[in-house]
């Protein structure tokens, strides 16, 4: 029988009285139905509700493992006297899904974004792990502000295969070439793909899942080691048990998303992505992110704040341990202790104390994983914004992950209309290339493709790579994969489909690359230009209806972090009407 005299609702204390604390018609609706889940009474006794949304899928493997996560969450949220109500969301699998997930991730926010506002929700759980579900979940929470806190699913264990160490995507790009060389066989690979992913969690390279996760520890938003403890450890449940206790804390100090999500700290977020050699897709989800937040962030703050960062991890793709390394070896943590002069110290945490309270104390266990600062892995680790004639708005080039002789570099364009074209050219015995071109690739960006793939560390051409080229400078508006590496300049804006200069650039045209001075221009002439802008044909045709065609009329371009126009911004978590 209900004991009504235990509860104890204050009024405007917390959103879900609004559902579950009335004595009238509403009120016997919300609470019945729920109780066909064998929920007892004094669960609707004004206890936080603790929404874990989660982004569990068999088709994202990578988030395969977060039912189980998911139950640990839930006792910390039990343990702290809050009421856990775990739901689903989009999930989006980067390995599966076609044409890309980028094309998603808006849609999903969208999904968060509307499941928090619309449900008696007092806090989340944002379960993260397969690159856009973590931005796209930030960004969905971002647009309602409550108390939020992330958890990461972590890495697989390192890969290992022939007694090598081998690393998700970076391995894969690896691979590719060895068959295309003739060096690797299909047996081969069939072995190697078994031993490239042999436990639950999300890529173990520093690809953009690492990132991320590593993004939601030096934003604050995770609780420490949030990045690395791989998945399969049982101390992963540990953090998602103090994740869930955390959650309802938050809700009590009324510790929204706003209070941790600042200027301050977006701008330690972007030092720790250079120090840890994070992923370029980094680039594009903060200033979604931030653009939900009412934060000012720009491209140029990525520059201006990577300029002097070095690159401390030696992790693939730019070096060669895995994430499992970088637990063992003390994790983010030392990271941003070796960064510390460089960080807002003050900037809140999730765990209601600063980003320096909790990493001052970080000790290293490996400094051959994290090099200490007098000594780098590499001088130079955060992401270079380069403009020109070429990207007018701005592109982006991992300084860690390209070739220090190519940061330098002129030469003549082999220019490929789209991904088809490429496909059908680049092999091409007859395509008239040598190792010192400038190859570049159009009409792969937000709008183009459409969804801004990653393809923008296209393969080199199978006659250059038996001759031994391992790298040459590529351009174009699409993304590449955070596990992948070359002197690649990606994320041109605007992009060709949008009418950016990328559209009118021609083979035998002569481009310049030079990093030190942040330039990437084409030798044509702005009358040149001209002419070929009026014979542009305009930009390719997509479907006409449904989710395709409202992302192609609202996306925004790179440098702006492609978001819906009309999503940029936040509506806070007010109540919304009755249904009935
Ligand atoms: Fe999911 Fe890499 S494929 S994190």
């Amino acid at each position: 029988m209900a004991d009504t005299k235990k509860r104890h609702f204050k009024k405007g204390e917390l959103r879900s009285k609004e559902w579950f604390g009335r004595t009238d018609r509403d009120g016997l609706m919300h609470r019945s139905w729920m109780k066909n889940q064998g929920l007892p009474h004094h669960m609707f006794d004004g206890r936080p509700v603790i929404g874990i949304c989660n982004t569990w899928s068999e088709l994202t493997p990578c988030n395969a493992h977060f039912r189980d996560l998911a139950e640990s969450v839930k006792r910390g949220v039990l343990e702290m006297g809050g009421f856990p109500l775990e739901f689903p969301v989009m999930s989006l699998g980067e390995t599966l899904m076609r044409p890309t997930t980028m094309l998603f991730r808006n849609l999903a926010s969208m999904d968060v974004e509307e499941s928090i506002r619309g449900n008696p929700i007092d806090g989340v759980v944002l379960l993260v792990g397969c690159d856009k579900t973590t931005p796209a979940l930030v960004m969905g929470a971002a647009s309602c502000d409550l108390p939020t806190i992330a958890l990461s699913g972590g890495p697989m264990l390192n890969g290992r295969w022939r007694d090598q160490q081998i690393g998700s995507g970076t391995h894969v790009w690896k691979f590719t070439e060895l068959m295309k060389k003739g060096e690797m066989d299909t047996n081969d690979m069939i072995e190697a793909e078994a031993c490239m992913s042999r436990s639950v969690g999300h890529c173990m390279t520093m690809g953009t899942a690492s990132t991320m996760a590593s993004m939601m520890e030096a934003l604050g938003l995770a609780l420490p080691t949030n990045a690395a403890i791989p998945a399969a450890d049982s101390r992963r449940k540990v953090l998602a048990h103090m994740t869930g206790r955390r959650a309802v804390e938050m809700v009590k100090e009324n510790l929204k998303l706003s209070k941790v999500l600042t200027k301050e700290a977006f701008e330690n977020a972007i030092v720790a992505n250079g120090a840890i050699g994070g992923s370029t897709n980094a680039v594009v989800h903060l200033l979604a992110i931030a653009g939900r937040m009412g934060v000012d962030l720009t491209l140029a703050d990525w520059d201006r704040l990577g300029r002097e960062v070095p690159c401390l991890v030696d992790l693939m793709p730019s070096g060669k341990y895995l994430m499992e390394d970088f637990y063992y070896a003390g994790g983010l943590p030392v990271v941003l202790r070796e960064m510390g002069d460089k960080l807002h110290k003050k900037a809140l945490t999730v765990n209601g104390k600063t980003i320096w309270e909790n990493v001052k104390d970080a000790k290293n266990w490996n400094e051959k994983v994290i090099t200490p600062r007098k000594k780098p892995f590499k001088k130079q680790g955060g992401i270079a914004v380069l403009r020109g004639n070429l990207a007018p708005n701005g592109a982006v080039l991992k300084p860690s992950a390209a070739t220090p002789a190519l940061m330098k570099h002129k030469g003549r364009a082999v220019v490929f209309e789209d991904i088809d074209d490429y496909n059908r050219r680049i092999d091409d015995p007859k395509l008239d290339v040598d190792k010192n071109c400038i190859l570049v690739l159009k009409n792969c960006g937000p709008k183009g493709y459409p969804g801004f793939p990653e393809v923008g560390n296209f393969a080199l051409p199978q006659k250059l790579l038996k001759q031994g080229v391992s790298d040459m400078v590529r351009i174009s508006d699409a993304r590449m994969s955070g596990t992948a590496y070359g002197t690649v300049v990606l994320h041109t804006a605007p992009e060709a489909a949008a009418g950016g200069p990328l559209a009118l650039i021609k083979s035998g045209d002569i481009v310049e690359l030079d990093v030190s001075k942040r330039l990437l221009k084409m030798h044509v002439s702005d009358a040149e230009l001209e002419k070929r802008r009026k014979q542009w044909k305009g930009p390719p045709v997509h479907e006409a209806r449904g989710w395709v065609k409202l992302y192609v009329d609202h996306v925004t371009q790179a440098d702006t972090g492609v978001d819906l126009d009309f999503l940029v911004g936040n509506s806070g978590a007010p109540i919304g009407r009755e249904s009935h």
